[in-house]
């Protein structure tokens, strides 16, 4: 099979499970099942568990034996766009081209969409560890705490922080590391660590996740300000509107292009570096930094 067909083959995958595990859920709590299933299946691209998944790959065969595990990381990831958009924090009304969460469903139910979403994550993940070792767990374990305080929500902590005052550089550093960048990494390591890989792979896959989130947020952020909404399915100059610390605030677009080539040259070293066949997660790093969405 060629490239794009593995990975369209695990995306597919993927979104049948996510739609079939959302399904005929619930009785009269059935509005937060409605809520969840409408942001999981409006379109998102699927990078964090095809990263998952493609790390998988690289020493395991079967996906599928993971590809719950894949749902809970697309499941916290969406609730961290329900709530990213939600007036108290980015106060957005489009997302995955589709108006946001709270403009649907209500503020409300749209904190308890996310809310679910998260349970229904670690729901998930508990559940796939019932009888399995110890790199099961760990792996879980790293995708849990990659989405906690000292992850993601301290990356969006520093993130509303940053909104009408200039922080330091090294905080810019920071909440792009978290609030990107730590799920992202996660998705990567956890794989590895549950396939078994040894610590120089894990090692060099780390530090490919820690490169790869920077440049995800970075072109995030060139996109938010040069992006077409039409093709994004998110309203432009959000971060703008909302005066927040950018990497374009600090550095300027011409230079955050650059930083985005150079960072995604320095992935694909990388992975050219490793002794398993990468040309997948190749495939996806290259897509990334070329997205219109
Ligand atoms: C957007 O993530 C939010 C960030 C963390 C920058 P994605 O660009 O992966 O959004 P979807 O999942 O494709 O909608
Ligand atoms: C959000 O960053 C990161 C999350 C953890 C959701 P942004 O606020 O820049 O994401 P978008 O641009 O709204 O997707
Ligand atoms: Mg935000
Ligand atoms: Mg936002
Ligand atoms: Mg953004």
């Amino acid at each position: 099979m060629e490239i794009k067909g593995v990975i369209e083959t695990l995306r597919e995958e993927l979104n049948k499970y996510l739609y079939d595990y959302m399904e005929g859920k619930g009785s009269y709590n059935k509005r937060v099942y409605e809520a969840m299933q409408y942001s999981l299946d409006a379109g998102g691209k699927r990078i964090r568990p095809l990263l998952f998944l493609l790390t998988y790959k690289l020493y395991k065969t079967d996906c599928n034996e993971v590809m719950d595990i894949a749902a809970a990381i697309e499941m916290i990831h969406t609730y961290s766009l329900i709530h990213d958009d939600l007036p108290a924090m980015d106060n957005d009304d489009l997302r995955r081209g589709k108006p946001t969460n709270h403009k649907v469903f209500g503020e409300a139910i749209a904190v308890l969409a996310g809310d679910g979403l998260l349970n229904e994550a670690m729901s998930l993940m508990f559940r796939h560890c019932i009888g399995k070792k110890d790199n099961a767990i760990r792996a879980c374990s790293i995708i849990s705490e990659s989405a906690g305080a000292d992850g993601m929500v301290g990356g969006q902590t520093v993130d509303i922080l940053s909104e009408n005052t200039k922080i330091p550089i090294d905080q810019l550093y920071y909440m792009h590391s978290k609030k990107t960048g730590a799920l992202i990494k996660g998705s990567i390591i956890s794989a590895a660590v549950y396939a078994g890989a040894s610590k120089a792979e894990i090692d060099k896959l780390s530090y490919y996740g820690e490169k790869l989130g920077l440049a995800f947020q970075i072109k995030d952020d060139i996109l938010d300000l040069t992006g077409d909404t039409a093709l994004l399915g998110k309203n432009i100059k959000s971060d703008l509107n909302n005066n927040k610390t950018t990497f374009i605030s600090t550095y300027g677009i011409n230079k955050c292009k650059e930083m985005c080539n150079s960072i995604t040259s320095e992935c694909i070293g990388v992975l050219n570096g490793m002794s398993v066949d990468t040309s997948y997660l190749k495939d996806l790093t290259s897509f990334l930094l070329n997205r219109e969405k």
